[in-house]
């Protein structure tokens, strides 16, 4: 096993029941994912992605297999555990942002930390404020989500996935309702975070470019890994 690895899928398998129909999104994937990675996730509509991502941020079990971050066999978890696991250990950023439309931009990115007993008010503030100067939006605190632009909403997400300081973020299409300027700079963010932050992410994208961002791309299909490709971008 590879100790390096942040994320480790052994043999995952997702299985959904509806009444007699039974789905099965994901079979048997294994896969490490190294601290620090970049890593992009491609493949058709239907094959799992999401699934994939809601398994690894912890919003959802698997039906078997295990799954590690980091010392932590999430796989093992209550739903209850799971749920204070990822209030300091992963953030999700969303495709459609899915910002709180009345609260500031401040407050949304608050919103994680109000879920922690251990912060006092003073040290959300400078937790908040790191989070808002690392995404580039010091001076758009008071700002609510209308008064900003799709790729500030993306980049307000995306403090208020860092805010709790995360080792692991999980994206599920960032760029997928962006013009491609806003793309280009939320993807060199995400770099960044990579990069200068020491984050490991996985990023759903549909859009090839996005993947080239990545240090690896990997493709899903039918809940199986089919190749790996090399993105372009390291
Ligand atoms: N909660 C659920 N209950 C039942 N079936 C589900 C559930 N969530 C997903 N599925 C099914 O699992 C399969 C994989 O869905 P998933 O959302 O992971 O696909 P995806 O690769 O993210 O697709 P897209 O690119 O369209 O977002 C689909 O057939 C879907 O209908
Ligand atoms: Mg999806």
């Amino acid at each position: 096993m590879n100790k390096e690895a942040l994320i480790r899928c052994r043999k995952l398998t997702k299985v959904y029941r509806k009444g007699r129909i039974e789905v099965v999104p994901l079979k048997d994937l294994s896969l490490d994912v190294p601290q620090g990675e970049f890593l992009a996730l491609m493949g058709p509509s239907g094959s799992g992605k999401t699934t994939l991502l809601n398994l690894i941020a912890g919003i959802d079990r698997p039906t078997s297999g295990e799954l590690w971050i980091g010392e932590e066999e999430i796989s093992g978890m209550s739903r209850a555990q799971l749920t204070r696991w990822r209030a300091t250990e992963c953030g999700y950023i969303f495709q459609l942002y899915h910002l709180v439309p009345i609260l500031s931009a401040y407050e949304n990115v608050e919103l994680p930390l109000l879920l922690r007993k251990d912060l006092s008010k003073a040290e959300r503030r400078m937790k908040i404020e790191a989070a808002l100067d690392i995404v580039g939006l010091s001076d758009r605190g008071d700002h609510r989500p209308a008064e900003l632009s799709g790729g500030q909403e993306q980049r307000v997400a995306i403090a208020r996935a860092l805010v709790g300081d995360p080792s692991l973020l999980v994206a599920d299409e960032p760029t997928g309702d962006l013009d491609r300027e806003s793309a280009d700079s939320i993807l060199s963010l995400l770099r960044d975070l990579t990069g200068e932050h020491g984050k490991t992410i996985v990023m759903v994208t549909h859009d090839a470019k996005a993947a080239a961002a990545a240090s690896r791309t990997l493709h899903l299909e039918k809940g199986q890994l089919v190749e790996s490709l090399e993105g372009g971008g390291k």
